[in-house]
């Protein structure tokens, strides 16, 4: 089997983590789709297992909760006997200038998106340490962990955030054979560009067609990523092909940063 056995990818029920839950589920891989949206989770997992396998379930789960957390864990042992591999990849974005963004805003999208990052990678990664079998933590950043951008302050200083846990975590869990990288993606179609496409129309008062083809101007290689452009990249690092690689986050933008 490619890839590792049993993985939880949080925000598993759209978007990149729906691509990633797939790609691992075709690998034969057990999959937990943890999100907080409950409908779409059960729905995710029931359409994955419609081929009569029984190796993908879901759960609900507010990342920013830590004892929803460690039902997450127990459900998983439950059903496998054991976690292989988490994917930290819930998050949310709100598009706002820095001078009008309110407290409340900046807490909730630092909430989620960085603690609740931590919250997951500690939950799974003590059963991970405690169970002796090595495994693997991949977080969802962006490219804006790298960079940031107009309107992105709390969600740009969100993903910088991530990259600093990876890397803390990565130090820290290598010497229990846990390898931790980030993935960076630039601009994927999900529900979450079409939210930014209608955000920044709403901020610059022109249309979502017209802000989605500008920014897609911007990109070397012409197009969006397809989630499962970026579930490949997953793969990889969830795989018996990544023995050595740690510590790393991997930008995955279709050239825009060189371009
Ligand atoms: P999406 O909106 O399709 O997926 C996000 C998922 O997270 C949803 O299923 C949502 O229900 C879930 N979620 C939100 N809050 C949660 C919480 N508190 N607890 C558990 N689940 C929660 O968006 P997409 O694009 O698939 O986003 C996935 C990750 O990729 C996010 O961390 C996002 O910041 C990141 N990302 C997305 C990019 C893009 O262009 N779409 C680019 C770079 C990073």
């Amino acid at each position: 089997m490619l890839v590792y056995r049993v993985s939880v990818i949080t925000g598993g029920a759209s978007g990149i983590g729906l691509a990633v839950a797939r790609r691992f589920h075709e690998q034969g891989a057990g999959v937990v789709i943890a999100d907080i949206d409950a409908a779409a989770a059960k729905q995710a997992a029931e359409t994955l297992s419609a081929g009569g396998c029984d190796r993908a379930i879901w759960h609900p789960l507010d990342v920013t909760d830590e004892a929803a957390l460690e039902a997450a864990v127990n459900h998983t042992i439950e059903k496998f006997g054991r976690i292989d591999c988490v994917v930290a990849n819930a998050g949310i974005l709100l598009l706002r200038p820095a001078v009008d963004l309110s407290l409340d805003d900046w807490r909730r999208v630092i909430e989620v998106n960085l603690t609740g990052a931590f919250l997951t990678c500690r939950t799974f990664a003590r059963r991970l340490v405690s169970q002796r079998l090595g495994g693997r933590i991949i977080l969802t950043s962006s490219l804006f962990g790298r960079r940031g951008g107009v309107d992105n302050s709390a969600y740009s200083a969100s993903k910088f955030g991530v990259i600093g846990l990876m890397e803390s975590l990565a130090a820290e869990l290598a010497p229990h054979q846990i390898l931790v990288n980030a993935v960076c993606p630039g601009q994927v179609e999900t529900g979450m560009m079409d939210q930014l496409f209608r955000d920044r129309s709403t901020l610059t008062g022109t249309s979502p067609e017209e802000v989605r083809r500008m920014l897609e101007l911007k990109i070397p290689l012409q197009r969006m990523a397809r989630p499962t452009d970026i579930a490949d990249v997953y793969l990889f690092l969830a795989s018996s092909l990544n023995n050595y690689m740690t510590g790393q986050s991997i930008v995955v933008d279709g050239g825009w940063q060189v371009g």
